[in-house]
Order: C-alpha cells, then structure tokens, then sequence
C-alpha cells in the first residue's frame, strides 16, 4: 500500500539513491512524490532482505527502456524482479533465474477501450474481448490489458514491441491486488 505515515515515508526517503531522490523532487505532486517514495523504498527492502544487505545498498541499473534490474555487483544475480503501481496500490513480483513481468491496475471506465483492443491486443485476444457482453467488457479489458503489460515489462520493452502480446513463452497468472484492480503475473518459462 502506498498511502503510508508521513514518519514512514521519511524513513523510506533514507534508503533511496542520490538519482531516485532526485526523480522524486522532480514529481509535481506531493502525493505522487509519496507514493513513489514509499514504493521505491519497499522494494528496496524486499531486495535487500533477499540479498542480506542494508536497503540503501541495493544497487539498481537500467535497461534501454527503463527496465530496472539489480546491478552486477550485487550478491545474487539470479534475483528478477518487476514492480507495478496504480493510484495507491503497488505490487512487486519476485523471481529467481526467471524473467518476471507484473502490472497491476486499478479498474476505471476506458471510453476508448475498443479502439485500444483492437490496436494492441492479438488477434486472439480481441476475438474474445469483442464476444464478452456489455456487463464483461471492463474486467475483459484490463484483464487482457495487465496480461500484455506484463509481458511486456517482463521483456523490459515498452508496448508496441512486436512480440510483446506473445504469451506462449511465459507462464501467466491473473490475480486481485484489491478490490477494484486487477493484476497480472508472468514468468518465462
Ligand atoms: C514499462 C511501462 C509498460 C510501465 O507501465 P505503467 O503501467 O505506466 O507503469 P507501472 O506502474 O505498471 O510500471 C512502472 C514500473 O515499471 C518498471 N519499468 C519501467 N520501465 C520498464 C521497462 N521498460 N520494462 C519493465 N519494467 C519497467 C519500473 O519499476 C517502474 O516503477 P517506477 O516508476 O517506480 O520506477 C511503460 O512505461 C513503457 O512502456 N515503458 C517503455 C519505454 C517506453 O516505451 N517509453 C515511451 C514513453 S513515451
């Protein structure tokens, strides 16, 4: 949860890195600034609890596209992770030896729902998503939706990368964060 005491979010100011202090000060809003702390912050302590180091030890690096991932100096190279956040929700996804995606989001109505199915959804997956009823179609959507940004961050490409709705390679499981979101999981087989 991301709506955390203020005392608590200081406490997690403390383990970021000079350059995540920094992307927090540039947030425009106070709450967005707090949510990022608080989630930047817990991953940094899941990590370090699996890596028996202090959180601000935990050394992150970047892929092309923004992906994180541990850096090589750490003890355990095998360690994935991927996080999600939607409003006051994250959600980090672990794994070891295997690339790991996960997103999360809270369900909100999406006039251009359809249009977006029908860009960046498989041919499969948008056969099925224009079947469902009217009553199905939101929870239809962001279940299709979670499952291709998962892959995708498990890829650590942004969306549009032409396999990134490919889900035969990854092992993938739709899960509720809370009520109102939806969430998937996915870990290359
Ligand atoms: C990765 C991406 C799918 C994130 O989607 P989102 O729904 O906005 O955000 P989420 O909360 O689910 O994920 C954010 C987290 O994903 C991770 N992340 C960032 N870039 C990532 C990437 N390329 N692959 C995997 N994970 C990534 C980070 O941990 C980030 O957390 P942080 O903001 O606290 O640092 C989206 O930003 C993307 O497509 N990025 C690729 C780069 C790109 O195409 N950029 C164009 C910007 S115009």
């Amino acid at each position: 949860m991301l709506e955390v005491r203020h005392d608590i979010v200081r406490a997690m100011g403390a383990f970021l890195s000079e350059a995540e202090r920094r992307r927090a000060e540039w947030l425009k809003s106070e709450r967005d600034r707090r949510r990022f702390i608080a989630c930047r912050g817990q991953l940094r302590q899941v990590l370090a609890s699996r890596l028996g180091i202090a959180p601000s030890d935990v050394e992150l690096e970047y892929g092309q596209l923004g992906k994180p991932h541990l850096s090589h100096r750490m003890p355990s190279r095998n360690l994935r992770f991927s996080v999600s956040r939607s409003e006051d929700v994250a959600v980090i996804a672990l794994s070891t030896g295997q690339e790991v995606g996960v997103d999360i989001e809270a369900i909100r109505p999406v006039p251009e729902a359809d249009e977006i199915a029908a860009l960046c959804f498989s041919a499969s997956d948008y056969e099925s998503y224009a079947a469902l009823g009217p009553d199905d179609r939101l929870a239809g959507f962001f279940r299709r939706w979670t499952r291709l940004e998962a892959i995708s961050k498990g890829l650590g490409c942004g969306l549009g990368h032409p396999g990134s709705s490919d889900d035969k390679d990854w092992g993938v499981r739709s899960f509720i964060p809370k009520t109102g979101y939806l969430g998937c999981v996915v870990v290359r087989k």
